[in-house]
């Protein structure tokens, strides 16, 4: 597959050594500890998400059946604010995006053995030129990247812990997703699973 064909995809295979994800897993540990991870529902529907989902950093991305996608400051089960976000979520973005302002939001995806996510195009940031960052952590993925159209090609890729993906450029409004998780593909989550960080700027910087 093409590593960055001009589309600004970019794929950093095990950018996150063991030792830096344990230390991820934890920091993740303690943020879900103060904003638990919760099941969001679509909108209209109702219907609920595969996903489990938390936020770390002043905005974090919510749906619900009567206000759909959007991005909100406090946590829509506890009402408390988001915990902070990492600092070595900030290095993250600062390595490898040349973005002149901070992420706002790091949303967290926990994925169960048989969750996934269906095609989409994050649509819900005013700030559409920053590039959104994502960290793999524990079992692996099918991750899947098509193009601008819902109908077009689409390329696979299997997202294993420590990987970084980057949609930039032209990317930032490609369809992806995630068609399956593989159970068992790593030890870094004691109970399994997979979790998925997300970094994106969400207003446009002054
Ligand atoms: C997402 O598109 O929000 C998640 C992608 C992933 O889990 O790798
Ligand atoms: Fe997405």
């Amino acid at each position: 597959m093409t590593l960055d064909g001009g589309d600004g995809f970019k794929y950093l295979p095990g950018h996150f050594d063991r030792a830096a994800q344990e230390s991820l897993v934890e920091t993740v540990r303690a943020g879900v500890e103060a904003a638990p991870l919760y099941r969001p529902s679509m909108p209209r529907t109702g219907q609920k998400l595969s996903v489990r989902m938390t936020n770390f950093g002043p905005l974090g991305w919510v749906t619900d059946q009567k206000d759909g996608y959007r991005y909100e400051p406090a946590h829509p089960v506890t009402g408390g604010p988001w915990p902070a976000m990492p600092a070595v979520m900030l290095d993250l973005w600062r390595t490898v995006t040349d973005y002149p302002a901070p992420p706002e939001a790091c949303l967290v995806n926990f994925y169960d053995p048989d969750a996934r996510m269906g095609l989409h195009i994050d649509w819900d940031e005013e700030a559409a030129n920053a590039p959104v960052v994502s960290v793999s952590l524990g079992d692996d993925a099918l991750f899947r990247l098509g193009g601008p159209q819902r109908k077009g090609k689409t390329r696979s890729l299997r997202l294993k812990s420590g990987d970084v993906v980057v949609l930039g450029g032209a990317s930032r409004r490609f369809y992806h997703g995630v068609d399956r998780i593989y159970p068992g593909t790593s030890a870094l989550l004691p109970r399994g699973g997979r979790i998925n960080l997300t970094l994106r700027r969400v207003t446009l910087p002054d």
